[in-house]
């Protein structure tokens, strides 16, 4: 097998990240993407410090069905949502401690109305951030990161954004992920994405006003090529795309090369999802019987935006759903491997399906 561990250090390596997209940016997501690049920085679905509690509490099942990944994902970043520094700091102790994550990075962007405070609603209270901050510091003997918006609500100044960065600096942050909008509390979710105008310019500002901040710019941000031009045009340290990523993840084949200036490790389509069914076949195999069909399903979930954007696109999906819905039917479950294998019988019936898959990846950011 051609992919492995070999990921360096995650410090000053982060040109190019996946978003934290919970229900998306699960283990086996991330397993696809790290088939796709090997140096691509994973972060996963943001983790409550509450629910780590009460899994630790559980015991080490329930710990394990939160927290555990693939030695292959390295590097991989732990998101943190909450409000309470003493919840952070044993989260983020047992993120590293025992389970290596690469860095906990804390949430101060998501805008659901979760909690009294929490995800966006901190940046109202900069000098929590900085205590929360701290305290996964502490936890995880190493600085915390922090993904931010640019402000939330009526606390949308410069100036505001300020406080909280230079609260985040105090507790040791030295790298800070920026969505280039401004969180509205009650809006929902989704509209909290496309609402709020995209401000690239007001997270570029911050490259000279904080020299001494690694900051990364989210938001809007669709190709290599868009990502690339923010670092050489902008000094910003990194991009961090998110539904593109997730939508057509074969932008990432590219990644090594455009973003890192390595060699890229995916060759074509076919080569990754053989790698990918042979993954998919172990983590059903290894789940616990109770788990193993909703394994099934979240394993074969990532792979259905691989061929986004070519001609394929739809016949793919089409026989990956009608494959799914047969083994509905069945008795015992099928590997994800069998489901695979028609899926890609379908694709190699015909010529595009067949260029398609083995195809090179594209030469994305020029
Ligand atoms: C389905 C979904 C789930 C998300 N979950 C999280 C999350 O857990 N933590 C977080 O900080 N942001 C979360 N986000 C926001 C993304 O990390 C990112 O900031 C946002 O999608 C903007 O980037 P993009 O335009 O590249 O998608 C989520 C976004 C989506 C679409």
């Amino acid at each position: 097998m051609w992919y492995g561990t070999d990921a360096p250090p995650l410090s000053g390596h982060e040109a190019l990240s996946v978003a934290p997209m919970v229900d998306h940016t699960d283990r086996h997501f991330r397993f696809l993407a790290r088939l796709l690049s090997r140096r691509t920085v994973l972060y996963g679905e943001m983790i409550w410090d509450s629910a780590i509690a009460k899994s630790a509490a559980d015991g080490l099942d329930a710990l394990d069905e939160l927290l555990s990944f693939s030695a292959e994902e390295h590097p991989v970043v732990a998101q943190l949502g909450g409000s309470t520094p003493e919840l952070m700091e044993r989260a983020a102790e047992i993120c590293v401690a025992r389970y290596g994550y690469d860095a906990v990075n804390l949430n101060a962007g998501c805008p659901a109305a979760s909690g009294p405070c929490f995800g966006a609603a901190l940046m109202k209270r900069p000098a929590l951030v900085g205590e929360l901050c701290a305290a996964i510091g502490r936890g995880a003997r190493m600085p915390a990161t922090l993904k931010c918006r640019l402000g939330v609500d009526e606390y949308d100044s410069a100036g505001h954004l300020d406080a909280v960065l230079d609260a985040a600096m105090a507790a040791g942050v030295d790298h800070v992920v920026v969505h280039a909008r401004k969180a509205i509390l009650g809006l929902d979710t989704a509209k909290n994405r496309s609402v709020p105008p995209l401000r690239h310019d007001a997270v570029r500002a911050l490259v000279d006003a904080y020299p001494h901040l690694r900051i990364t710019i989210n938001g809007g941000i669709k190709t290599l090529r868009a990502a690339r031009h923010e670092i050489d045009a902008f000094g910003l340290h990194g991009a961090m795309i998110g539904r593109q990523a997730y939508a057509q993840p074969w932008i990432l084949a590219d990644a090594d090369r455009a973003m890192f200036g390595a060699p890229n490790r995916a060759t074509s389509r076919d080569e990754v999802l053989a790698a990918f069914a042979v993954y998919a076949d172990g983590a059903v195999e290894e789940a616990s019987p109770a788990r193993q069909a909703a394994v099934w399903r979240a394993a074969l979930r990532p792979i259905s935006g691989m061929f986004a954007s070519t001609p394929c696109s739809k016949a793919w999906r089409q026989a990956l759903l009608e494959e799914q819905h047969r083994e509905r039917g069945r008795e015992a479950l099928v590997p994800p491997s069998a489901v695979l294998d028609v899926a890609l019988a379908t694709l190699r019936a015909s010529a595009a399906g067949r260029r398609e898959l083995g195809m090179a990846p594209p030469d994305s950011a020029g």
